[in-house]
Order: C-alpha cells, then structure tokens, then sequence
C-alpha cells in the first residue's frame, strides 16, 4: 500500500476548484477517512475497478506520435466520494509524472500489478466530489501485464479497443462495467492522421501548432470504461444522418484492399440494422450510431465500442458480413446500455447479442432461429469439450468461449419456445427498458423472466446455463416454432 503521509498542500498551477467541492474545515472534521479498496470483488476479476468512490466524467486529453507509439497527456477524472476516503486507487499501467486531487498536489505510487495508489493532500468527505487530474506518458504497446499488451500498435496508427481490458493502456480508471461515466476523448496527432473515438464530434479537427491536429469525441450517455476506444491512422470518414436524425459515423482503414468492398457493404448497413434492432429490443439507447472497419494489422475480434463497433478485417474475408453487425450493435442494448453486474454474468452479453445473429438470419431468410438453433445443437457433439463450459458461469479463461456465444443463443431460443414469442419479447423490451444505463446479473433476468411469463424458469436456467453437458431435447424443448 502508499504511504499515508500527506503532501504539502501545493496551490500552484491556478483553476483550481478544491475550496467549492470541500467540506468545510477539511479532513479534521472528517469521522474516520480511511482508504478506499483496490477491486470491487468482482467473481472472475476481484482487483478490477476501485470502491470509494464513483466516477462521473472523464476528460482524457492526450497527443499520439504513430511513428514512436508515444502516447502523453493528461486525465482529467471528475468522481463522488462514496465513504470518507482518506486514499484510493485507480487502474492504469503507463507511468504518471503528477496527480492533483481537487488542486493539490497528491502522492502517487504503484501496487499489484495494475493499481495507480493516490493519496490527496486532504481527505476527502462522503459524497463530497474530486477533481483528479493525472499527467502521464508511455508506449503502450511495450507496456505489458501478465506479459502482453492490450494496445494494437498498426502500420499507421494503433487500437485500444479490447475487452475486458483496456483503458489502463491509455488512461486512468475505475475500471469496472458497474461505474460508467461520461466521456471527452480528444486526442492531437500529426496533421493527416485520423483518430475515431465514440460518440460525436463536438468540433471539427482542429489544426494547431507543431503540425498537430487534435480530434475531439464525446460520449453522453453512462459508458463503462472498456467500452471506450481509440483508432488513429488512415482513415475514409463517412458522415450521414439517420432518417430519425442521429448522426451515422462509419470509418475505413484505407489499408482494407481488397476487402473494402465487403466492409463497405457491411458496415453501411449499420443503421438500417440498428432500426430493425430497435423494433425487437426497444429504442436506440445512444447518440450515434456507426462502425469502423479497422486495420488489418489491426485487431482480429470485433468490439461493441459503445455508439460505434470496431469490426477487425478478418470479418470480411468471405465478402459481405451483416451477421457481426447485427451481433455488435444488439450489444448496445445488451452490454452497453445494460451492463454486466459482474464478469460471470457475460451470457447477457454474448448470449443475446449472437441471438440477435439468429433473429437477423431469419428477417433475412437464411434460416430461421429455429432452423439455426436445430443447425448449432447438431454442430456439437454430445462428447464436444463445447458442453463443458456453464455459459453462466465460463470462467475467466472461457469469458469468450463458443459456449457462451453459441449455447447461450440456444438457451435464448429455449425461453423462447417455453413462453412464447409475445413473453419473449416482452421480456427482453422490459429488461432493457428498467435497467437502461446500468447493470444486471443473470438471477435477474431470471426473475424478470419469470414474472411477465408467470411461469418457474428454474429448470430451463439450471439445465441451459448452469449444468455441464449437452441439454436432452425433449417436451416443451423439443417444440418447434
Ligand atoms: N465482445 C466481443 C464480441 O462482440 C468479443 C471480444 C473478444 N475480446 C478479445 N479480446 N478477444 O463478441
Ligand atoms: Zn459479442
């Protein structure tokens, strides 16, 4: 842990705005100021995030040299203190030249493997709000954690973009889906390059000395902090507007070659899909909409970056690909507007956003969910390894395995089938409608589900989700729609 001394109160560096958020008479009246945890307990990720305090805003502002992968800058945190907090923490891995905490200068040091360890001059009162700002540089892409690096460095430019994560290779954060934020990103690189980030535009690029050009996004609906991105390179920028009025930002590495076609096809659809989306799952949750076809040295997954998915090229190597639209912007309702409570309950995520594929193959008739549920069932074996991993409960090392993709849209298909269409998606409209902006756990979906159906899911949940090999297809299971 950090040492508890205090550093000398510092009030050099103006705009500071500590008097207007302190208690009066500062920590002495303060009851028991005492540290703040370095995780939040989560199941799979327990040192993941921070407690003590809520963060509300970040406005993360740096520069990004593509030829040397030097990334400096400094985050700007706005956060709630939720205990008397005498010190706290926050999960970030490049190196940090000063903190200031409400305008003072504040002590920093390094624990575990991921923890940035403040402690500000002054306590700082429950429910009293701070004002962090952290200076830092590095090169990301040599900056590892259990030996690897999250950060895609490209031919011209670089990704953050992964899951669950990323955000400690390029700014300081509570780094758990449970405290979203609202975000400024704004980043200066040499005049020519492109930066994407989510959100809108808030101002054009705006060319400025040293033959930088800094970009600026911003998110304003709750975001959690993984769901944060950046890709800086060469980039074709495509702005329209959806017949409902929201902006469609898309972007294209100018590096697809070849499978520019494909991404092209696919990616325009985006909004299209987003408004059949929004008929099943309830109204667009966002203020953009968009994708960006990244490098193909870039990352080789897709992500559900909030407003504005980012698609590795790989995913348009059989041509056209609407199939992973679909999937990642179904996320946006499933995962980003509502968002995991915990890393085990990711079968909210994969499980609804690969059904969403299923339904998609069904609008488009190339099979129906049934017809894809009979096809995946038949895929694995009873003796796959597939059948071993509990979709509702993978474990870290499977976060991300088949299972929780490909059983978990079984299960879906199974509720389905047990309460009908009308329940089915009653449930899902009324699950991202009472938890829009913030979290949920399987148990309660669970419940939800069972009180629009009236009727006890516990067999259906236990059999799908949580018991090791493959499902008997028999009674109510075996009906087809
Ligand atoms: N959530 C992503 C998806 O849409 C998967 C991310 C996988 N992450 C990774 N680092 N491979 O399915
Ligand atoms: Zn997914």
């Amino acid at each position: 842990g950090a040492p508890d001394r205090a550093a000398a109160p510092d009030r050099a560096g103006g705009g500071v705005t500590a008097g207007a958020h302190h208690r009066p008479g500062g920590p002495t009246r303060l009851q028991t100021p005492r540290p703040g945890g370095p995780g939040l307990g989560d199941s799979y990720y327990p040192d993941y995030g921070n407690s003590g305090y809520d963060v509300e805003h970040y406005d993360i502002r740096l520069s990004y040299d593509p030829a040397t992968d030097r990334l400096s800058g400094t985050t700007t945190i706005l956060a709630r203190a939720t205990q008397d907090l005498s010190r706290f923490n926050l999960d970030f891995l490049l190196d940090v030249s000063s903190v200031r905490v409400n305008g003072w200068t504040a002590t920093h040091t390094r624990a575990g493997d991921h923890e940035l360890v403040i402690t500000p001059a002054r306590a700082v009162g429950k429910d009293q709000r701070m004002t962090v700002v952290v200076t830092y540089s590095g090169i990301p892409s040599t900056v590892k954690y259990h030996g690897y690096t999250a950060w895609t460095r490209t031919a011209d430019g670089a990704e953050a973009v992964n899951e669950p994560e990323i955000a400690w290779w390029w700014y300081p954060s509570n780094d758990h889906p449970r405290d979203k934020a609202t975000f400024d990103v704004s980043v200066a690189v040499p005049n020519g390059v492109e930066v994407i980030s989510n959100g809108v535009q808030p101002r054009p690029p705006v060319a400025g000395p040293a033959g930088l050009t800094r970009w600026s996004w911003r998110s304003v609906k709750p975001q959690a902090p993984y769901l944060t991105y950046l890709v800086i390179g060469q980039y074709d920028i495509v702005t329209d507007t959806s017949p409902d009025g929201q902006p469609v930002i898309n972007a294209y590495s100018a590096r697809l070659g070849d499978l520019e076609g494909a991404a092209r096809a696919s990616v325009e659809r985006t909004s299209e899909i987003v408004d059949w989306e929004s008929t099943l799952f309830g109204p667009y949750p966002f203020e953009a909409r968009g994708g960006v076809a990244g490098a193909p040295d870039g990352v080789r997954f897709a992500l559900e970056a909030q407003t504005r998915p980012v698609y590795g090229a790989g995913f348009w190597r059989r041509g056209a690909n609407t199939y992973v639209i679909a999937h990642e912007n179904a996320h946006q309702w499933f995962g980003d507007s509502v968002s995991v409570a915990d890393w085990r309950n990711i079968w909210l995520n994969e499980g609804f956003a690969s059904y969403a594929e299923w339904l998609w193959s069904d609008e488009q008739g190339e099979g129906t969910a049934q017809q894809v549920f009979d096809y995946t069932y038949a895929n694995y074996p009873a003796d796959d390894p597939f059948w071993q991993v509990l979709p509702g409960d993978p474990g870290a090392d499977d976060l991300f395995d088949d299972a929780v993709y490909d059983r978990g849209a079984m299960t879906l298909h199974q509720l389905r089938l047990a309460v009908g269409d009308d329940a089915f998606f009653r449930i899902l409209r009324r699950w991202t409608a009472s938890r829009q902006y913030g979290n949920g756990t399987i148990e309660q979906f669970e419940a939800l589900a069972e009180r629009i159906s009236g009727r006890d899911l516990t067999a259906l949940f236990t059999t799908w989700l949580f018991t090791r090999g493959r499902p008997d297809l028999t009674g109510a299971a075996a009906r087809t729609l």
